[in-house]
C-alpha cells in the first residue's frame, strides 16, 4: 500500500443499540419463532460506517444523537474506544435508538428500528466548521433529511466531498441527490429512488437515470452479485469476494466505509469498489454490525488473495 495522508472523514447518521436474535427462519406475520441467545451490540448505519472507516485507517468524527441513558453512554464509549471523535454526538431526552434484528440460518436479516434520539439530530446541530475542515462527509438516512441537507450544503460550499448512503430505502427529492458526489444504495433502495421496479440486469440503466451532474457517481450494491458503479464515462462492475457468510448485518455499512477509504487510497472507482466489496464481504463473516467490521490488515489480505 503506498504512503498516504490520513483521510479525515465525518459521518452523520444513527447510533443504535442492536438487539440481535438468530432464528431458524425469519418470523412471518403472526408467527412466533424460538431463537438463540440475545446478542446486544453497538449498531446504527451511521456509526457502523464510522467504525468501519476508523478500522481501515481513517481519522473519523461522528455526528449524531443519543439519549441520556445507559445505551447512549455505552454507544459513545464504544466509538471512543476505537479512536472516533464523539464531540458531535450529543445527548437528548429521547431514548437512544434501538434496532431489533433477526438473523436466519443463511445470514439474511430483518430489522425494525426505533430511532428515538436519532430523530432529534437537527440542522442546527451540524458542526459547520468541523464539516468544512474534513475531507469527506458521509451520511445515511436514519436521521432527519433536513439535517443531512444542511450538512451537505456546508460541505459543498467548502469543497468537501459528499457521500450519501440512501439507506434505509426512502424516496429522495432531486435537490438532495444534487448535493451528493457519490450515492450508494442497494437494489431495494435503487428501486425506491427511481420509483419503480428495477428488473434484474437493469441496475445500470436505473442508476444512470438518477445521475444529475457530470462528476456524480452512482454505486449499487448487488448482494451476491457484487457491486457496480456508474460515472459519466464508465460502468465498473465488481464481483463479490468468496467468504463464508454468517451474518449480513452491517455488510452494507462496511461497503460504504470500504468504498470511501478505498477511493482515498486510490482515486479510481474500480479499486474503491473492490475495497467496498472486500469490506462488505468480511463483515458478513462475523455476527453483529460493529463487532464484525474488518481491520485494514484483514482487508488487505483479502484484496491480495485474488
Ligand atoms: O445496517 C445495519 C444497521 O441497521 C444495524 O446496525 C441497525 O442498527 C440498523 O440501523
Amino acid at each position: 500500500m503506498p504512503p498516504f495522508a490520513q483521510l479525515r472523514a465525518a459521518f452523520i447518521g444513527a447510533l443504535n443499540m442492536d438487539q440481535i436474535v438468530r432464528v431458524p427462519q425469519l418470523p412471518r406475520p403472526g408467527e412466533t419463532v424460538l431463537g438463540g441467545d440475545l446478542l446486544r451490540a453497538p449498531g446504527g448505519k451511521g456509526s457502523n460506517q464510522a467504525v468501519a472507516a476508523a478500522g481501515l485507517g481513517a481519522s473519523v468524527a461522528m455526528i449524531g444523537r443519543v439519549g441520556r441513558d445507559a445505551f447512549g453512554r455505552e454507544l459513545s464509549r464504544s466509538l471512543r474506544s476505537v479512536g472516533i471523535s464523539t464531540r458531535w454526538v450529543r445527548a437528548c431526552e429521547r431514548p437512544t435508538g434501538t434496532a431489533l434484528i433477526f438473523v436466519d440460518q443463511r445470514g439474511e436479516n430483518a430489522i425494525a428500528v426505533s430511532p428515538g434520539a436519532n430523530e432529534q439530530l437537527l440542522p442546527e446541530d451540524m458542526p459547520r466548521r468541523a464539516i468544512a475542515a474534513t475531507d469527506v462527509l458521509v451520511a445515511a438516512l436514519e436521521v432527519p433529511l433536513a439535517s443531512i441537507e444542511e450538512a451537505f450544503r456546508v460541505a459543498r460550499a467548502a469543497g468537501v466531498r459528499t457521500v450519501l448512503n440512501a439507506a434505509p430505502a426512502q424516496a429522495l427529492p432531486g435537490w438532495m441527490l444534487e448535493l451528493c458526489d457519490v450515492v450508494i444504495c442497494n437494489e431495494t433502495e435503487l428501486a425506491t429512488l427511481v420509483g419503480r421496479v428495477v428488473p434484474l440486469g437493469s441496475e445500470v440503466e436505473a442508476a444512470r437515470s438518477l445521475r444529475g451532474f457530470a462528476e456524480q457517481v452512482m454505486v449499487v450494491t448487488l448482494g451476491e452479485r457484487g457491486a457496480l458503479a456508474v460515472s459519466h464515462d464508465a460502468v465498473v462492475e465488481q464481483p463479490p469476494f468468496a467468504v463464508r457468510v454468517v451474518d449480513t448485518v452491517g455488510a452494507g455499512d462496511a461497503f460504504v466505509a470500504g468504498f470511501v477509504v478505498g477511493r482515498w487510497f486510490d482515486a479510481g472507482i474500480g479499486p474503491a469498489l473492490r475495497w467496498g466489496c472486500a469490506a462488505g464481504g468480511l463483515a458478513t463473516t462475523r455476527p453483529g454490525a460493529q463487532p464484525s467490521m474488518p481491520g485494514l490488515g484483514q482487508l488487505e489480505a483479502l484484496l491480495n488473495s485474488g
